[in-house]
């Protein structure tokens, strides 16, 4: 658990779907079977199971992990005096909201500690919907933590992390993304003295990447820029708390060794991290824009096809050539509900009020887009090529309505008057003239 600035290079398997593997020590991998009688150093082998025993191949993730000790050997969980911050869910609101960014805390306040509830769609005892936090982070954390309730997916903001998992460690910092699946174990160290970002936890079918239709076979995300761990292994009998969340609350148990003790391992029920600069970015050469469904980096979908229960969506640096056109996102009103943060520079949609940190949500049938200022220069713009650039915004983007908690209805980062971005747009219909 160390503050190391340097972050040599840990070693990543690249690929995404992968039945991947890793042993920290040679020939710590069974050969030939998952379960023999006597694992190879003395280990213990346990299946982690993402998913149904019976899903459909295509859809099934699991790993096998060699341990030390089995999960299995814990004592039992009490319920955490303090629980996650965020509160319960407010009451239902249609309107647009927007908030500032949250302050991380000046007391000690690890990645634990400082997640905060901003929305969410389903409890997490459903098979599907999300729910929506920021953390803000100033100590690494000495506990380690798993979430039985779902999947989730870290956008850091600012500061860089180690996350330390059962199947290895990541690296991450601000502009990547990393997935940490349903239940597996880890513990976030901070490389810098704070940290901030955005986590969807995920409810629903696990985080893939999206079909890609007539674009072909590349383009987006593409798999070989995935990067999952390599085994490491911490063999230790010093105390340890873990912390799980289930149904929403946090307990804990007090462990007598590291439950980071898994030396090798195979499976595609794993981690792993992406560098969203890596994102091949598609736009239209002619003329309008496509939807942002374009942006798309992962998704996991529903049982109706094409109806997400999240898209994760990135407003990256591109190239604006298109002619004739409105070139900020258009006006609109979707049956989709949007949730968006900013990683850095600003949005293109938005002159301001949408800072790095700072969030928005455009519930179902919410009318947005671009605001006054941004409307306006846009239509007298001579069309020229042009780049956007220093720019991340992505979008959480979900099919059931997001209820915002009682803390983000109630903080006082939440913008009193963001309607007003759109009031100053001007009438400019001529009847009598073209
Ligand atoms: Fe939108």
């Amino acid at each position: 658990m160390n503050l190391d600035a340097s972050s040599p290079d840990l070693g990543y398997q690249s690929g995404f779907g992968n039945e991947f593997s890793s042993e920290a020590l040679p020939g710590a991998l069974p050969v030939g079977q998952n379960s023999p009688q006597k694992a190879p150093y003395g280990l213990y082998a346990e299946l982690f199971s993402g998913t149904a025993f019976t899903m459909v191949r295509s859809e099934a993730r699991r790993t096998w992990m060699y341990r030390i000790q089995p999960s299995a050997n814990h004592p039992a969980f009490v319920k955490l005096e303090r629980q996650l911050a965020g509160g319960p869910l407010g009451p239902v609101t249609p309107n647009r909201l927007r908030w500032n960014p949250l302050p991380i805390p000046a007391e000690a306040t690890d990645f634990i500690d400082g997640l905060v509830g901003m929305v969410a769609n389903s409890g997490a005892e459903k098979p599907s919907g999300i729910s929506i936090y920021h953390y803000r982070a100033n100590t690494s954390m000495q506990r380690v933590f798993f979430n039985a309730d779902g999947e989730l997916l870290l956008v850091p903001e600012q500061g860089r992390l180690r996350i330390c998992t059962e199947l290895g460690r990541l690296d991450l910092e601000p502009l990547e993304i990393a997935v940490i699946p349903r239940g597996l174990k880890f513990r976030v160290e901070l490389l810098d003295p704070q940290a901030r970002g955005y986590v969807a936890e995920n409810h629903g079918a696990p985080l893939r990447l999206p079909d890609l239709g007539p674009i072909g076979s590349n383009g987006l995300a593409n798999p070989r820029d995935f990067l999952t761990p390599v085994a490491y292994y911490e063999d230790t009998r010093q105390s340890t708390p873990l912390v799980q969340k289930f149904l929403g609350e946090l307990w804990g148990c007090e462990l007598d060794h590291s439950p980071l003790n898994v030396v090798a391992w195979h499976g595609n029920n794993v981690p792993y991290k992406y560098d969203l600069r890596r994102f091949n970015t598609i736009g239209t050469v002619s003329f309008d824009h496509p939807d942002p469904s374009i942006f798309t980096v992962l998704t996991s979908p529903t049982s109706v096809p094409g109806l997400a229960n999240l898209d994760f969506v990135i407003f990256p640096p591109r190239w604006m050539v298109a002619e004739n056109t409105f070139r900020p996102p258009w006006f609109h009103r979707n049956l989709m509900n949007e949730f968006m943060g900013l990683i850095q520079g600003s949005y293109d949609a938005k002159a301001e009020g949408f800072l790095p940190g700072g969030a928005s949500l455009h519930s179902c049938m919410s009318a947005h887009g671009p605001d006054g200022e941004t409307c306006t220069k846009a239509i007298a713009a001579e069309l020229q090529p042009s780049k956007i650039d220093n720019t991340m915004a992505f979008m959480f983007e979900t099919s059931q309505v997001l209820r915002p908690s009682r803390f983000a209805l109630e903080c006082p980062q939440l913008q009193s008057n963001y309607d007003a971005c759109w009031a100053s747009l001007p009438v400019t219909f001529t009847p009598n003239r073209r």
